[in-house]
């Protein structure tokens, strides 16, 4: 039989038996009509659409028995055998009482129960006492009522299909030993243009032809009825992922505000430009293993390139100079060639300062610029919710003469006010490599309460003399992670849900298209 046929006969069916029924029920008609409810539901709307039938959703709370409460009809309960154990072992106190049952209760019952044996034994003693099958003398256990095991009879009756009290099923419902089962099903009855067979039914046109309008046929035949209310169909196509999507919006903040984009490539970084470049010392404790990914192979990177760059690293490291008195200790010189994944992208900045620097001495060009990077970064941090080995980082720093804190703020709040974060706060903070420095603060308005979300700061001359950034040019940076404001902004509470091993395709697949925030 064609689809179309099998279709026919269907519906031949639920109209024959509509002849003698006042009602059908849409469960037991897709279980005589060997179909699926998700089937018979679109066929049900077809037939509506002809006013054939009439269809209304329904909703029917049944209970049933679960796993553990059949173990507990055929074997009793754990506090009726907790009554019955206190009557065998008498004079003990409630916590021996407790440990003992424990222990017993894998051998009194077949199979292994849902309920850890230590919760179920103080459970059981609980519900014992409450029961009236032990009491308590002092803090001796002794035997109360034995007569019957209530929570047995009450399950009984249930199978029984007797009625039990509310409060009762309430409780073994509680318990989890009877559980309640929703069930969605459709009431299907006679419709305005009922007929008993599909065969007396001038089957409606549904898509226009070109025929129909040739031939004026379109005047006189009956169209269907269009189905507002069919869900269109599940296109299977790629999805952006939400980190991206903000990605690019950052991104074009960035540009609108003229910056432009630096070259994130190298998550493998040198020490050198992750830390030493930085004036950040080789003792600093963000330089161990907790803190940072060492690469094993190779294991060092070869010597850098600006041999009198490097020394005049060195040397401020150990001795200072322009004013600064250095961090002095003995710089080792094959530390900083140590390859490690890079813990910033502030890494990335220092190497476009250089860039920057080197054109100066090659041109004797230098003008103000403003540039943002946004990519991977990697820390060794103890996985939470809230934390990752690895996240996105986005930096930004703006080179100009006579550049101030003011300008620092401006810039920064400025940025946050175009993603909708106008309440920014500051508060000084400490950076090897800013000074000063201050943490960036934002209101959530979403969260009701202000967070911190970035960190910023001042470069140091210690960084930028090095280099040869002539000296009446200071540079203002910042930067935070990409992962908070996206969370923030789709609520999202576990990050490991957006990146990493468990990363969930339904979210992905399900975060909006656009928000109205931003
Ligand atoms: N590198 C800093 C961090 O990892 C951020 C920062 C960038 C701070 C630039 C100041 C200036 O948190």
């Amino acid at each position: 039989m064609s689809q179309q046929t099998v279709q026919t006969h269907f519906i031949n069916v639920i109209l024959e038996l509509l002849k003698n029924h006042d009602a059908l029920n849409s469960v037991e008609l897709a279980g005589k009509l060997g179909i699926t409810h998700e089937k018979l539901y679109s066929l049900l709307l077809s037939i509506q659409a002809l006013k054939l039938i009439n269809i209304e959703n329904k909703t029917e709370n049944t209970y049933k028995l679960t796993q553990e409460g059949k173990i507990y009809i055929e074997n009793g309960s754990p506090e009726f055998k907790f009554g019955q154990f206190a009557q065998s072992n008498p004079g003990m106190n409630p916590k021996q009482l407790v440990e003992r049952f424990q222990n017993e209760i894998p051998s009194m019952y077949p199979v292994e129960l849902p309920t850890k044996p230590d919760m179920l034994a103080k459970a059981s003693f609980g519900k014992a006492k409450a029961l009236g099958y032990i009491k308590l003398d002092k803090n001796n256990v002794q035997t109360g009522n034995l007569s019957c095991d209530k929570t047995q009879k009450a399950l009984n009756c249930f199978e029984q299909g007797e009625q039990i009290p509310v409060k009762e099923l309430q409780e073994l419902t509680k318990r989890n030993l009877v559980t309640k089962v929703v069930t969605n099903w459709f009431s299907i009855t006679k419709g305005e243009k009922y007929v008993e067979s599909m065969d007396n039914v001038k089957k409606p046109i549904i898509d226009i032809t070109e025929e129909l309008i040739k031939s004026g046929e379109w005047k006189d035949v009956d169209f269907a009825p269009l189905n507002f209310d069919a869900l269109g169909q599940k296109i299977p196509c790629g999805h952006e992922h939400p980190l991206l999507k903000i990605r690019q919006e950052f991104r074009q903040i960035f540009f609108q505000m003229g910056f432009e984009e630096m070259d994130t490539s190298n998550w493998v970084e040198s020490s050198f430009w992750n830390f030493e470049t930085l004036f950040l010392g080789q003792q600093h404790p963000c330089r161990d293993m907790q803190d940072t990914f060492f690469i094993e192979q190779p294991e060092f990177a070869k010597p850098i390139e600006d041999q009198e760059y490097f020394k005049r690293v060195k040397d401020m490291h150990e001795r200072g100079g322009y004013g600064s008195i250095g961090l002095r200790y003995d710089f080792s010189e094959k530390v900083p060639l140590t390859n490690i994944l890079r813990t910033h992208t502030t890494a990335i900045s220092s190497r476009t300062l250089k860039h920057i620097a080197d054109n100066f001495k090659n041109t004797g060009e230098i003008r103000p610029r403003r540039f943002f990077s946004i990519d991977r970064v990697y820390r060794n941090e103890t996985l939470d919710a809230t934390h990752l080995a690895e996240f996105h980082q986005v930096e930004g720093f703006v080179l100009d003469k006579n550049l101030s804190l003011g300008d620092l703020m401006n810039y920064i709040r400025e940025f946050f006010s175009r993603i909708g974060l106008d309440d920014i706060s500051f508060k000084p903070a400490y950076n090897p490599y800013t000074e000063p420095s201050m943490e960036i603060f934002a209101y959530h308005p979403g969260l009701k309460k202000t967070i911190e979300i970035g960190n910023s700061g001042i470069f140091r001359p210690e960084m930028l003399r090095p280099m040869d950034i002539p000296e009446e040019y200071s540079v203002i940076a910042w930067g935070f992670s990409l992962e908070r404001p996206t969370m923030i902004e789709y609520g999202i509470s576990e990050i490991r849900s957006l990146e990493g091993p468990n990363v969930s395709l339904d979210l992905i697949e399900n975060v909006p298209l656009c928000r109205m925030t931003f």
